[in-house]
């Protein structure tokens, strides 16, 4: 262990409206708002100003044509959002997700390599590997890729685009104008890889950026999405819904890291938590159930549907959760729907109660009371082997983001459990994760 004071580290997890199904509904949201950049430039400042470590932005490749009629699924490009906030923020990560079943390594190395240069060192990627044959049909395929065949892929994917990352040492750059020497060609290097999915020269065309590599986040807690994520990741993201799963999962991951020969306080555990917070509980209750109020069960269920990959819209609501075919999960996002399938079962939840059970966070957990009931469960899962830090859900982007700032994260910091001001520039250094160095100059042979 360290000896350096330990401090938890807070993501928002940034959407249009928040996090609740029923939020764009809402009185204090201003649905004519949530395709405009002043807003997101809103929402972006109050999170750097309270000293937030990173923004993460979520996507998907595909949107429902039934779904629409009922949600506001903007679907903006996280990428290009997010280099836009790059201009208008200072300090704060910037994390944007990229599908590796989609997408080509020598391109997404690249886009991310010229946001750490334009954000000084922000960038971050959150690897996913897609999960749903909606997407697949947007790409060529009829049905998407087996689980094990999309992790494969990502594997040797963020191989290569580390190896370009890597493709220009530290000192490449000489930059003599008088001489009329940019760069030193020795220190540039071609990878010459050939595997099983890509094939690239290298190297890459965007010299090393501030972080050495863009900080890697990682949230499959499937068996190959752990494996995954403790071999590649510096962040990783999960849903939780107790404090004993989160301490399973936390020790499980930090031992799968030391096994493969890394070091567990080098790669930081955020689960979600979605709160919402009232002067009294039975206030923060009351805003729960009135975002309730605004949900849709035809949106829920179609949304669940997904999640999942069964379609449920065919059963009763106030029937229970039928019995789903092995098969039919093993595809998509495997632990998400053994999460939620666990939990119709353990409660005895029927339909209608699951989708309100989910409606706030989708499975991660929910939280609905004081600033201080709020402060203290974080402290808890943070002191008891459950977190590094959190993602921050909040149902409500107009008003419940804003609690959470003005509220919960003073409490933190007079407990000493958050940062009051920045002490790093990168969102490495936020992390507190070493600098990578170039694995070409570490092993100059390898040419
Ligand atoms: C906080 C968080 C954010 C995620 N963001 C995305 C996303 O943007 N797109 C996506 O397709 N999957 C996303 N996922 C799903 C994961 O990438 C993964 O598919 C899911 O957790 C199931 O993984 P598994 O099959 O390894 O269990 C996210 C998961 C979590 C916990």
């Amino acid at each position: 262990m360290s000896t350096t004071k330990r401090e938890m580290h807070l993501n928002l997890f940034l959407v249009p409206a928040g996090h609740h199904e029923g939020a764009w509904r809402h009185p204090d949201t201003d649905v004519n708002q949530l395709l405009q950049f002043e807003h997101f430039q809103r929402i972006a400042q109050k999170a750097e100003q309270a000293k937030f470590d990173s923004l993460f932005m979520a996507d998907r490749y595909s949107t429902s044509k039934r779904a629409v009629a009922y949600g506001a699924l903007t679907g903006l490009e996280p990428l290009t959002l997010l280099t836009a906030l790059s201009v208008v923020t200072k300090r704060i990560g910037l994390i944007a997700t990229v599908s590796t079943s989609f997408n080509e390594p020598f391109n997404v190395a690249r886009r991310f390599a010229t946001i750490d240069h334009l954000s000084s060192g922000r960038a971050g990627w959150n690897i996913i590997t897609s999960g749903t044959d909606e997407e697949a049909r947007n790409f060529n395929y009829e049905q998407i890729p087996g689980h094990a065949e999309r992790y494969e892929r990502a594997q040797e994917f963020v191989e290569v685009a580390t190896r370009l990352w890597d493709s220009w040492e530290e000192d490449a750059l000489i930059l003599d104008q008088a001489a009329g020497a940019y760069a030193d060609s020795s220190k540039v290097h071609e990878l010459n890889h050939k595997g099983e999915h890509f094939s690239v020269r290298g190297p890459l065309n965007v010299s090393r950026s501030p972080q050495g590599r863009p900080v890697l986040v990682q949230a499959g807690s499937s068996e190959d999405g752990r494996h995954f994520a403790s071999t590649v990741a510096d962040a990783i993201f999960t849903a939780q819904q107790t404090l004993a799963d989160a301490q399973a999962f936390y020790s499980d991951v930090k031992a799968r890291i030391r096994q493969s020969g890394r070091n567990p306080e080098h790669v930081i555990i955020l689960p979600g938590i979605c709160p919402i917070i009232g002067e009294t509980e039975a206030e923060a209750k009351e805003k729960e159930a009135k975002l309730h109020e605004l949900t849709n069960p035809k949106y829920s269920l179609l949304q669940l549907s997904n999640r999942i990959g069964f379609d449920l819209t065919s059963y009763p609501l106030d029937g229970p959760m039928p019995d789903i075919p092995e098969n039919d999960l093993s595809r998509g996002h495997q632990s998400r729907a053994q999460l939620i399938i666990e939990l119709a079962h353990n409660e005895n939840l029927t339909l209608r109660q699951l989708l309100l059970r989910l409606a706030g966070g989708r499975g991660h957990r929910t939280i609905a009371g004081t600033a201080k009931q709020v402060a203290d469960e974080l402290e808890v899962w943070f002191k008891e082997g459950a977190a590094d830090g959190f993602n921050i859900m909040p149902q409500l982007m107009n008003g419940g983001l804003d609690d959470f700032i003005d509220y919960v994260v003073p409490e933190l910091q007079r407990r000493g459990l958050f940062r009051t001001e920045y002490t790093g520039r990168t969102l490495r250094e936020h992390y507190g994760l070493p600098y990578p160095q170039s694995s070409f100059a570490a092993q100059p042979q390898y040419q």
